[in-house]
């Protein structure tokens, strides 16, 4: 029997296990289980992996990205460089070693989309998926602030897009890494001036349910391209899959 399965504290519906069922019922791997496990805190990592001697892969998600790090073994250089950590490899000698797939699927559904040239972007929230936006922007060389509800150094509030025109004027690409919109607050969205964008603008949101989220339809209308984070999460769990497999 091999196990996998998903951490975090509140699990009503998974991507992640439906993904990899599918996978394994493809694959012909009629011992291998993804499970759900809900933790109340990071602390019943190791109980859990005791208790559950076959397994061979954890995800991770919120909000426990960030504090699994001191609970693991070794990180890799890019789940280092983020700071967050979205998956993890349960080694034959029972390390735990962490990755972040959200870096990669981030990365290589945006190079898809679009070509870096002169963009500038605009990050919103400042979670686990904005560390890995971030990273990947950085490592692309394309500039960009944070936008948060807090006022912080270096980092603009929503107020701020408002009062300052330029800011979404001067950076095209915008890119939502709140949960903003995502399935059952489908009619929230990130509170900006949408009037402001135009058909040279990118919108990417992270969030996949519904594919067409409100920020994504407003930027639509304006004539903005627009790409959800369908492609991302399809390429961060298939890059967990070759972690685990190795
Ligand atoms: N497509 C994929 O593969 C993929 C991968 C990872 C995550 N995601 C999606 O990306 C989104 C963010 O994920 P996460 O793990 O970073 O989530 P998170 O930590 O819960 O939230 C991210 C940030 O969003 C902002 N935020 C939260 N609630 C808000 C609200 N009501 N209004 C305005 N801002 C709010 C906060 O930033 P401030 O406090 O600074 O405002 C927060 O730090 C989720 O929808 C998640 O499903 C998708």
């Amino acid at each position: 029997m091999v196990e996998f399965g998903l951490i975090g504290k509140k699990l009503s519906h998974s991507f992640s296990k439906k993904y990899f069922e599918q996978k394994f019922i493809y694959l012909n791997l009629t011992d291998h289980f993804y499970h759900l496990f809900e933790l109340k805190e990071i602390s019943g990592l190791p109980k859990l992996i005791q208790s559950h001697p076959a397994i061979k892969g954890l995800n991770v998600t919120i909000p426990y990205k960030e504090e699994i790090i001191p609970l693991l073994n070794g990180l890799d250089d890019i789940a280092e460089k983020v700071g967050a950590v979205n998956v993890v490899k349960v080694e034959a000698d029972k390390t735990l070693s962490g990755y972040n797939t959200d870096y990669y699927g981030f990365k290589k559904s945006l190079l898809d989309w679009i070509s870096p040239g002169e963009l500038k972007a605009l990050v919103l929230g400042t979670g686990g998926a904005a560390r890995a936006v971030c990273t990947v922007l950085s490592d692309l060389h394309i500039p960009y602030i944070k936008v948060s509800r807090k006022k912080q150094d270096d980092i603009l509030t929503y107020e701020d897009l408002k009062t300052d025109e330029l800011f979404l004027k001067e950076h095209k690409l915008i890119i939502n890494a709140t949960p903003l919109g995502m399935f059952p607050e489908v009619n929230t969205h990130p509170d900006f001036n949408y009037e402001l964008v135009g058909p040279e603008h990118y919108l990417y949101d992270l969030v996949y349910n519904p594919e067409l989220t409100l920020f994504l339809k407003k930027g639509f209308t304006r004539s903005a391209s627009i790409k959800n984070g369908y492609e991302m999460l399809h390429l961060q769990a298939e890059k967990a899959w070759e972690i685990w497999s190795v």
